[in-house]
C-alpha cells in the first residue's frame, strides 16, 4: 500500500543549500508569471507556488489512500503518520526543541491566534499588551479580553513606524498590574516591513509575560529559530511561506504555555470521550487538544514539501534575494520625481531601511504634494498586470501613524462616516477635509523568492510615466 508519506518522501530536499540560481529558479517553477505577463509584487499578502509543490502532491495524492485520521484503520493510520511527520517538519523548520514545543495545525494565522485569544485567562489583573503595528487578526484579540475585564494597552511606534523604547515600555506596565498578562506583536510588519526587534520576546517573558509572536509576514522571507527566540505561541499561514496549500496554518506552542490555556468549549478531534448523561468530557492533552475537528489532513504532504522547497533554497539566501530586490525598490521609489523635480513618492517607515523586510508600504504625491489616492494607482498597476495591494492592510496601527491621524479628530470622521452608512471615500474625504490627514490608504509592493529585478522595473516604470503626464 503507498500511503501520502511514501511519495512525498521521494522529493526531500539536499540537507544545506548553497546559493541558488534566483533566474533559473523563477524559470523552472514559476514560469507562468513571465508566460501571463504577471509583474507580481504582493508577496505579504501570498507567496507563489513552485510547479514542482503542486504537481509532487497531485501525483502523491493519486498514489496514496489516506482516510479520515481519527481512527484505526489503515488508511487512517497512514494519515495519522502524515499528520505526526507534518508536525515534527513544522519544528525543525523553526529549530524548535520538540520536547519543549508541540504544533497545533489551524485553518490559518487568524486561527492560531483566535486559539490563544479564546483560551487565555485574560482579567483586570491580567492585561493584553498589543503592539500598535498588528494585524486585525491580533487586534481582534482585545474583544476577548475586553469581555472578561482585562486592560488592553498598545505599545507605540515612533516616527520610523518602529516600537517605541518598547523595553522600558513594558517594565514601567509590569508594575501596574501583579498577575501575568499576555504580550502580542508581530515579528514583522505587514505594512512597513519593519522586523521588529525578536529581544522583546525574551524581555516580555523575563517580566512574566505570555508572549505571542505573529510570525506570519516574517517567516516567508526569513529564518526563525525558536532556540532563540522562545516565545509562548507563533503563528503562521504555509500559503504565505511556500503559497500552497492554502487553507492550513500553525500555532507553535510551548508544551507549559498550551497546558495553562483553557478552552473555552470542545469539539470532535479535541476530546478523550464526551458523556452527554453526565455532562463531562475530557479534553486531549497537547496539540491535538486544540484541532477543532478534522485537520486539513491531505494537504499536509505538501507542507512537508513546501518546507522542503525553502531549506533547498536556504532560508538566508531567501532573506539576501528579498533585501537585495528590496532596496533596488525603495531607492528607485525614493528617485522618482515629477518634471519639476519634486517627489513623485512617499515611502512609509524607516528611512533607513536597516532591519526591514520585503514589504515597502507609498503613496503616491501630485507635484503640490497632496496623495494621489491608492486606488487610483492600484487601478493603473491592474491595468499593467502589476499586482500589488492597496488599503491599511488590516493593520489601522501602522496606518494611523504613518498618516499621522489625530486620534479625536479620527474618531469624530469614523462616528460621522459610520452614522451616514460606512464607505472608505467618505472617511477618505472627511479626514482629508477636517480630520488632518494627508491619506487614508496607501499602495503596497512586496517581493519573494520568485520576484526578479524586471518586476521591480516594471512597478518602477509605470509610476515614472505617472509623474511625466
Ligand atoms: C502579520 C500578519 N498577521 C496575520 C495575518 C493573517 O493571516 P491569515 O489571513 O493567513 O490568517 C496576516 C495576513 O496578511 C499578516 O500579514
Amino acid at each position: 500500500m503507498l500511503t501520502g508519506t511514501t511519495m512525498l518522501r521521494a522529493m526531500k530536499a539536499p540537507a544545506r543549500a548553497v546559493a541558488p540560481d534566483f533566474a533559473a529558479l523563477r524559470a523552472r517553477e514559476f514560469g507562468r508569471l513571465d508566460d501571463g505577463g504577471h509583474a507580481y509584487l504582493d508577496y505579504t499578502g501570498s507567496a507563489l507556488y513552485p510547479d514542482r509543490l503542486v504537481a509532487a502532491h497531485a501525483s502523491a495524492l493519486r498514489a496514496s489512500v489516506l482516510g479520515n485520521p481519527h481512527s484505526e484503520s489503515p488508511t487512517s493510520l497512514a494519515s495519522t503518520a502524515l499528520v505526526n511527520e507534518a508536525r515534527a517538519r513544522v519544528l525543525r523548520f523553526f529549530d524548535a526543541d520538540p520536547e519543549e514545543y508541540v504544533v497545533c495545525f489551524t485553518p490559518n494565522t487568524t486561527g492560531a491566534i483566535q486559539l490563544v485569544a479564546s483560551a487565555y485567562a485574560f482579567g483586570p489583573d491580567a492585561p493584553l499588551i498589543l503592539a500598535a503595528d498588528n494585524h486585525n487578526s491580533v487586534n481582534g484579540m482585545r474583544a476577548y479580553a475586553e469581555r472578561a475585564g482585562a486592560r488592553v494597552h498598545h505599545l507605540p511606534l515612533d516616527d520610523q513606524l518602529r516600537l517605541h523604547d518598547v523595553a522600558s515600555e513594558l517594565t514601567v506596565l509590569r508594575g501596574t498590574h501583579v498577575g501575568a498578562g499576555l504580550v502580542a506583536f508581530p515579528a514583522q510588519s505587514n505594512f512597513s516591513g519593519v522586523r521588529h526587534p525578536l529581544a522583546l520576546v525574551d524581555k516580555a517573558r523575563a517580566l512574566g509575560y505570555t508572549v505571542l509572536l505573529d510570525a506570519a509576514a516574517y517567516v516567508p522571507t526569513s529564518p526563525l529559530s525558536l532556540r532563540h527566540a522562545r516565545a509562548d505561541f507563533v503563528a503562521c499561514s504555509f500559503y504565505k511561506m511556500f503559497g500552497y496549500p492554502t487553507g492550513v496554518g500553525a500555532l507553535i506552542a510551548r508544551r507549559e504555555a498550551l497546558a495553562r490555556l483553557r478552552r473555552p468549549w470542545f469539539s470532535g478531534g479535541t476530546v478523550e470521550y464526551v458523556s452527554v448523561q453526565s455532562r463531562s468530557h475530557l479534553l486531549r492533552d497537547g496539540a491535538e487538544g486544540f484541532e477543532d475537528g478534522t485537520v486539513n489532513f491531505l494537504a499536509l504532504g505538501a507542507v512537508i514539501d513546501g518546507f522542503d522547497f525553502l531549506d533547498e533554497i536556504g532560508m538566508s539566501n531567501v532573506r539576501r534575494h528579498v533585501g537585495a530586490l528590496t532596496d533596488a525598490l525603495v531607492e528607485g521609489l525614493r528617485s522618482l520625481t515629477h518634471r519639476d523635480g519634486s517627489p513623485l513618492v512617499r515611502v512609509y517607515g524607516p528611512r533607513d531601511r536597516y532591519d526591514c523586510g520585503g514589504t515597502v508600504a507609498f503613496n503616491v504625491l501630485e507635484r503640490r504634494g497632496d496623495v494621489v489616492p491608492y486606488d487610483e494607482i492600484e487601478a493603473r498597476a491592474r491595468a499593467a498586470g502589476i499586482s500589488v495591494r492597496g488599503g491599511c492592510f488590516c493593520n489601522p496601527g501602522a496606518s494611523e501613524a504613518a498618516f499621522e491621524f489625530v486620534a479625536d479628530r479620527a474618531a469624530r470622521c469614523i462616528a460621522e462616516t459610520t452614522r451616514a452608512g460606512w464607505s472608505v471615500r467618505d472617511f477618505a474625504r472627511r479626514m482629508k477635509s477636517c480630520g488632518g490627514a494627508e491619506a487614508v490608504g496607501a499602495v503596497r509592493a512586496s517581493v519573494g523568492v520568485a520576484t526578479n529585478e524586471s518586476d521591480i522595473a516594471r512597478l518602477l516604470q509605470m509610476l515614472a510615466r505617472l509623474g511625466s503626464e
